[in-house]
């Protein structure tokens, strides 16, 4: 057998080998933080263009798929590499299409992984069709490996007390398990089949990562887990077994600046004055900075966002004591 190809992007590590032995040879027991992944969905590429409605001169043909009568016994050698190289407490998240569910699902339940949850992945766009209801969710399922402490950054994008405008919590909207993510439409540029949308995976790395920690993917194709990983400063293996899918992404992941994406992932909003009592000084700075933002026509509910920075007071508390001021 031909030695894999490797080709390295400062501290990143991209194999052009079949996952299963690239893992084996490549990633040590216990030595990865968190497994983001996309396999193959088990159907039949030919038909993906009439699944998607779209236009597949842009679709990169590198794409190789799993055989429908291999899926399961594929599925249960590749999850039992992720299985090994997790860390204690390590997660891993995988992206499934309905039709093969059950043998990825099979597959984990081989394992020692614990699940933690089973997300539902709601897109635009759906599977079109006119004699059954129309198709326009993934699965998402989330494991965990036992034994470690499992890292969730609770208030990964919104603080506890951040609401919206009519008084929602937005952290518990977050964390709700059925996400609703368009997927990104790149017309006349090249794509890998089935490529997951950057807010996707900037959500999983934001509630299950944290700077340095290591990040893989078994199924790299169109690189987007990968561009994300190092936009955020993670460190990133992964591996494709299409030679022609794994040249042609290359280049372009060599121009991901490495923290570029770090900010545009909200960093956890710091409430530092919570619980604390108002002083006079900081309820003169309340109204006058109100009466500013009001007059510039600012909405509600960024009046209140912006209060809640500039006092470091949650948003509950600013609405509260706006209320109580002048009936807001
Ligand atoms: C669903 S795509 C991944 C898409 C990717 N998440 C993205 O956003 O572009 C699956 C990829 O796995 C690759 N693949 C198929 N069998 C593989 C194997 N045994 N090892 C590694 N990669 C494989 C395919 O060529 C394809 O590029």
């Amino acid at each position: 057998m031909a030695a894999a190809t490797i080709e390295r992007i400062g501290e990143h590590l991209f194999v052009n080998a079949d996952c299963v032995r690239g893992a084996a040879a490549h990633l040590a027991d216990g030595s990865v933080d968190l497994i983001v992944t996309d396999p193959p969905y088990g159907i039949e590429g030919d038909r993906l263009d009439r699944h998607y409605n779209r236009d597949e001169r842009f679709v990169d043909e590198g794409y190789v798929e799993i055989e429908a009568r291999k899926y399961a016994s594929f599925s249960r050698a590749w999850i039992a590499q992720a299985e090994r190289v997790l860390k204690p407490g390590g997660q891993l998240y995988v992206v499934s299409g309905y039709t093969n569910l059950y043998d990825v699902l099979g597959a984990l339940r081989k394992t020692s992984l614990r699940e933690i949850n089973h997300l539902i992945w709601k897109y635009n766009f759906g599977v079109y069709t006119s004699s059954k209801f129309v198709s326009s969710h993934y699965h998402i399922l989330y494991y965990a490996k036992p034994g470690g402490r499992r890292r969730f950054n609770l208030q990964a994008r919104f603080a506890l007390d951040e609401t919206n405008a009519d008084g929602r919590s937005l952290n518990y909207r977050d964390r709700e398990d059925v996400w609703n993510i368009n997927r990104e439409y790149k017309p006349g540029q090249r794509k890998n089949k089935n490529e997951l949308p950057k807010a996707l995976l900037k959500k999983i790395l934001a509630y299950s990562s944290k700077e340095g920690d290591v990040v893989c993917d078994f199924f790299l194709g169109g690189g987007s887990t990968a561009a994300v990983v190092i936009g955020m400063n993670r460190r990133f293996i992964g591996f494709e077994i299409s030679e022609r899918t794994f040249r042609s992404r290359i280049p372009d992941l060599r121009e991901i600046v490495a923290g570029s994406l770090l900010e545009t992932a909200p960093e956890p909003h710091v409430v530092r004055n919570r619980g604390k009592s108002w002083s006079a000084a900081e309820l003169e700075q309340l109204d006058g900075r109100f009466k500013e933002l009001h007059a510039s026509g600012a909405t509600r509910a960024a009046i209140i966002a912006t209060l809640s920075a500039e006092l470091e007071r949650g948003a509950w508390a600013i609405r509260k004591r706006l209320r109580s001021a002048r009936n807001f």
